[in-house]
C-alpha cells in the first residue's frame, strides 16, 4: 500500500499523458459523444471516484449526472431515457456487480463507457469504449493510486465536455509529490498522544472512532478517507456531509473522537469555519484540512496544510493525505500482531461474485 501511495505522481502522469495538449483535453474515445445526462456506476472506492466525477461533470460541463453503487442499481426499476452516457468505473474491470449494471444499461439503450485500470478486462470488452488508467498494477486490497487516477480522468472528461481550460491538470503530479514529501500526516499521528495511538503496545488505550466531514467535492473525499481507515486499521469511522452533522451525528462528538474536516475549498471558507466551530464548541477535536492560502477560523486541534491549488485538484490532494493517515495508523495499531496491511481480513482485491 505504501509503495502504491508513493507511486501516485507517476500514475497520474500516465493518466494525463497524451490526453492534454496546450491546455485542452484530447481523448479520442469521448469525441462525438454529447450526452444529455450521465450515469456513473461503481462499487467501493470506484463509486467514491464517481461521486467526485458528478461534482466535476455538473460544475465544469453542466451535464446532469447521477451516481449509484452497482449493487443498488441492479435491483431497482430504471425508467428508459434517451441519450444517457453510462460510465462504469472499476480498477479491476471484473467486479461482478458492475458487470451486471453494464448489461442492464445495454438493455436500456444507454451509451456504454468504462474507466478501468485493467486492459482487456470484462468491463473494457463489454463496453467497447473507454479510457484506461495506466496506473500500473495495484496489489494492495485497499485502492489508492487507482482512485486518484480515476478522479483525474473524470476531471479531464468534464473539461472536455465543458470545453474548459485544463492546463492546471498538468501540475497535479508535482503537487502530489509535494504532499508526499511533507510531514503533515506523521505529525498529525504523533499529535494524538491522548489516545496513545498504539505507540507502546496494543494494551494501551486505543483510538476507537474517527469522523470525517466534507461538503460538495469534499464529501466523496470524506467517504474515501473513512473507507481507507476502516479497511486497513479496522478502526470504526463515519463520513458525513458537513451540513448534516447538526441533524444527528453531533451526538457522537466527544473529546476522544477526532473529527477530520476537509475544507480546502476557496468558496466555502465561511461554511467550513462554522462547521469547525459547531464541532469544537461540543468539545470535539477538529483537524482542518486546508490549502496554505486559506483561513478556517475557530478552535482546532491540528491542521493539515496542502500547497495552494485549483479547487478541482484539492480533493485529490486531500485524499492522499488520508491514505497515508490510514496506513500510518494501521502500522502502529498492528505493530505487535501478524497482520498484513495489504491483505485486510475478510476482503479480496477483486469481488467477482454478486
Ligand atoms: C477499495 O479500497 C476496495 N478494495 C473496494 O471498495 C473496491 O474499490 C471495490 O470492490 C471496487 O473494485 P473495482 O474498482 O475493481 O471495481
Amino acid at each position: 500500500m505504501e509503495k502504491e501511495i508513493f507511486e501516485q505522481p507517476d500514475s497520474i502522469r500516465r493518466a494525463i499523458r497524451g490526453r492534454l495538449k496546450e491546455g485542452k483535453i484530447k481523448i479520442p474515445s469521448i469525441e462525438k459523444i454529447y450526452p444529455d445526462r450521465i450515469l456513473i456506476i461503481g462499487c467501493g472506492t470506484s463509486y467514491h471516484a464517481g461521486l467526485l466525477g458528478k461534482y466535476y461533470f455538473e460544475d465544469i460541463s453542466g451535464i446532469p449526472t447521477e451516481v449509484e453503487t452497482a449493487s443498488e442499481f441492479n435491483y431497482r426499476s430504471v425508467p428508459k431515457e434517451e441519450n444517457v452516457l453510462a460510465i462504469f468505473i472499476s480498477q479491476s474491470g471484473e467486479t461482478a456487480d458492475t458487470i451486471t449494471s453494464l448489461l442492464k444499461c445495454r438493455d436500456l439503450g444507454y451509451d456504454l463507457f468504462t474507466i478501468t485500470n485493467s486492459v482487456c478486462s470484462t468491463l473494457a470488452r463489454e463496453a467497447g469504449k473507454g479510457i484506461y488508467q495506466y496506473a500500473g498494477k495495484e496489489v494492495s486490497v485497499a485502492s489508492t493510486k487507482t482512485f486518484t487516477s480515476q478522479a483525474t480522468i473524470l476531471l479531464m472528461m468534464a473539461c472536455y465536455f465543458g470545453k474548459a481550460e485544463a492546463d492546471y491538470i498538468s501540475k497535479i503530479p508535482e503537487l502530489i509529490k509535494e504532499v508526499l514529501e511533507g510531514n503533515e500526516i506523521d505529525d498529525l499521528v504523533d499529535s494524538l498522544p491522548s489516545r496513545a495511538m498504539y505507540a507502546s503496545g496494543p494494551s494501551l488505550q486505543t483510538l476507537e472512532e474517527v469522523i470525517f466531514l466534507g461538503r460538495q467535492s469534499m464529501y466523496p473525499v470524506a467517504l474515501e478517507a473513512s473507507l481507507k481507515l476502516k479497511e486497513v486499521s479496522y478502526i470504526n469511522s463515519q463520513a458525513y456531509p458537513s451540513g448534516e452533522i447538526k441533524h444527528g451525528p453531533l451526538a457522537l462528538i466527544t473529546e476522544d473522537t477526532p473529527v477530520i474536516l476537509f475544507a480546502a475549498q476557496n468558496n466555502l471558507e465561511k461554511k467550513n469555519s462554522s462547521t469547525s466551530s459547531e464541532v469544537s464548541l461540543r468539545g470535539g477535536e477538529v483537524v482542518i484540512v486546508r490549502k496554505s492560502n486559506q483561513q478556517i477560523t475557530g478552535k482546532k486541534f491540528a491542521e493539515v496544510v496542502m500547497p495552494d491549488c485549483n479547487d478541482y485538484v484539492a480533493p485529490i490532494l486531500s485524499v492522499i493525505f488520508f491514505q497515508l493517515f490510514a496506513l500510518r495508523v494501521a502500522i502502529r495499531k498492528h505493530q505487535f500482531e501478524n497482520i498484513n496491511i495489504d491483505k485486510p481480513r475478510n476482503l479480496a482485491k477483486s469481488v467477482t461474485v454478486e
